[in-house]
């Protein structure tokens, strides 16, 4: 049987290799992992660890909290606050930065999650997630202020997911590829399954919330529409569809076997660019399916260089395999 390579061996012999996870980091990643694990146990009870339903609150996105919202917020804070790893933490379901408390040493870096991706699933028992992004703190030994967030995804220093589905797979970038890790819960460890992924430059497979077609752009239009003409159409080939409403596994299906993923802006909210959040959704996913070959816009520039302007801006999203992504942005141009 080949060696299993557990994400602690597989975080220092990265780290032996080229530096990419010093120990702060490292430590960071493992307490991220350990508190997903946390998280998974509640998603596995459902109505018998009482974590269904609504916690009747509203988060700062105006959004109804479900109970899962707040218990996977409350885990991830727990976690990562006493390890003087992080300085500052920053979620969907918080309105503005969570300090790590003085009693604590400070660390240097800021953990950014959207705690429970995929809300609207979680009481009918499909697939939902965590997702998470690492920043650098700034230099210098002021105190860390909601600004210190603001950096482009490209300033990352590791992004990735964690997916509760039949298996609870940690999905990771430090930027040297992607690698997934599944849980064993026998040994309460995360194994290493799949090592650079790689996503499809092409696909047949489109991801996209129909329901709001009346409401997309033209260069959104014209890309379904030439899809779903299929074969006789002018893309020549039919294409399939595919849409869970969590991000977490539509992107998992994305770099399993290819895909292309959108959240575009439509006219419902015509001032917000997009429904998802720039900070904890579109940039650790973006800067995942960059690393493992895929292409990630808002329909004109690549995501990862949006420079963001407020903690939980939102973003227009299109990510996936490449020559797909690359056709929609194209089209966003010649309008
Ligand atoms: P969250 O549950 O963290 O608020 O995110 C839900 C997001 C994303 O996971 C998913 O792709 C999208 O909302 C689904 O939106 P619709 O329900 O409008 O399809
Ligand atoms: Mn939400
Ligand atoms: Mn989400
Ligand atoms: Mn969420």
């Amino acid at each position: 049987m080949a060696q299993r390579i557990s994400l602690t061996r597989y975080l220092v012999e990265q780290q032996r290799a080229d530096g990419r996870i010093p120990s702060q980091l490292r430590l960071l990643l493992e307490v991220v992992a350990r508190a997903c694990k946390s998280i998974s146990q509640a998603v596995n009870k459902g109505a018998l660890g009482g974590v269904l339903g609504t916690a009747h609150s509203e988060n700062v996105q105006g959004e109804v909290q479900k109970k899962l919202d707040i218990i996977a917020n409350e885990v991830l804070i727990e976690a990562n606050e006493w390890g003087g790893h992080l300085a500052a933490m920053a979620s969907e379901e918080m309105d503005g930065i969570y300090l790590v408390p003085n009693r604590y040493p400070q660390g240097e870096y800021l953990l950014l999650f959207d705690p429970l991706d995929g809300s609207s699933n979680i009481d009918v028992n499909v697939s939902i997630g965590t997702i998470f992004s690492v920043l650098k703190k700034p230099d210098g030994d002021r105190g860390v202020e909601e600004s210190d967030f603001l950096q482009p995804g490209t300033q990352q220093v590791a992004a990735g997911y964690c997916i509760y589905g039949p298996q609870t797979t940690l999905v990771l970038t430090v930027g040297d590829g992607v690698a997934m890790f599944t849980l064993d819960r026998e040994q309460g460890s995360f194994v290493l399954t799949e090592e650079n992924v790689r996503i499809p430059e092409d696909t047949k497979e489109f991801a996209i919330n129909m329901s709001n077609m009346r409401h997309w752009d033209a260069p959104v239009k014209r890309y379904i529409d030439e899809c779903l003409q299929g074969k006789d159409g002018p893309r020549g080939k039919d294409f399939n569809m595919r849409w869970i409403a969590s991000m977490v596994a539509d992107v998992h299906r994305i770099l399993t076997r290819g895909g292309i993923f959108m959240y575009p802006w439509d006219k419902r909210e015509p001032n917000k660019p997009g429904k998802l959040r720039l900070m904890y959704e579109a940039n650790p996913m973006s800067w995942l399916v960059e690393q493992a070959g895929g292409a990630a816009t808002n329909g004109r520039q690549r995501i990862l260089e949006l420079q963001p302007a407020q903690l939980h801006e939102r973003v227009s999203v299109i990510l996936g395999s490449k020559n797909e992504v690359e056709r929609v942005t194209s089209y966003h141009s010649v309008v």
